[in-house]
């Protein structure tokens, strides 16, 4: 698959086959947000790569903890609304169970963090599409970057102290065999062309 077609077939994946891709597969999808590029060449997002499935159960109770104490409320981000009323009901698995979450992070107060954060996550993802493996971006961690016990529980995992968690991905086979590439059609991304 060239480049292109990896960038507009890329799509979504939220159902995912227990099978951990090989770790040299898995080495490729981060190497390509590692080659990102990144303001002022600062090389400072960090990916922590997590295959152990007691690591990811322990992340998903604790986010279904963090959220299960708060209260939705109307005028919320509808996701994170959502988010809150799927784990109140005990029916929340914000990474939809891929066998691999990478958590990528950045420096606390640095301008870019989030801008140098998506464009290695987009590269993770279109990567991931071109080796036939389902990917989706999840930001409940990122959300809940303050939040005191996930944040030790990474801490405990390598996150830095002087990180924040700018985003995350879910990452594995499709149960569909091959990754979600339906095109999606674009209602918006409006596009001004100003030539002579
Ligand atoms: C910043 C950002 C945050 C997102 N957060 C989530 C998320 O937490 N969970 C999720 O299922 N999808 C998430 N997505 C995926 C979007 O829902 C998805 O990209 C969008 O619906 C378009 O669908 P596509 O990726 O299949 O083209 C996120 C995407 C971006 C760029």
């Amino acid at each position: 698959m060239d480049a292109l077609q990896a960038i507009l077939t890329r799509r979504s994946t939220r159902r995912y086959d227990q099978r951990i891709p090989a770790k040299d597969i898995i080495d490729k999808v981060v190497e390509a947000g590692r080659h990102a590029p990144s303001g002022h060449n600062n090389q400072s997002t960090h990916f922590i790569v997590i295959t152990d499935p007691k690591v990811l159960d322990r992340l998903v109770d604790l986010v279904t903890e963090a959220f299960s104490a708060m209260e939705a409320s109307p005028d919320m981000y509808v996701s994170m609304r959502n988010s809150i009323e799927r784990a109140k009901k005990g029916e929340y698995v914000f990474h939809y169970g891929a066998p691999v979450l990478v958590v990528v992070a950045n420096r606390i107060g640095y301008g870019n963090a989030m801008a140098d954060s998506a464009c290695a996550i987009e590269n993770m993802m279109i990567a991931a599409n071109a080796l036939d493996l389902g990917s989706c971006w999840i930001n409940q961690l990122h959300w809940l970057t303050d939040n005191s016990r996930i944040r030790t529980f990474l801490q405990e995992i390598g996150l830095g102290e002087d990180e924040t968690i700018t985003g995350s991905m879910a990452l594995g086979y499709s149960t569909d065999g091959l990754p979600t590439r339906t095109p999606l059609e674009r209602k918006g991304n409006p596009v001004t062309v100003v030539s002579s």
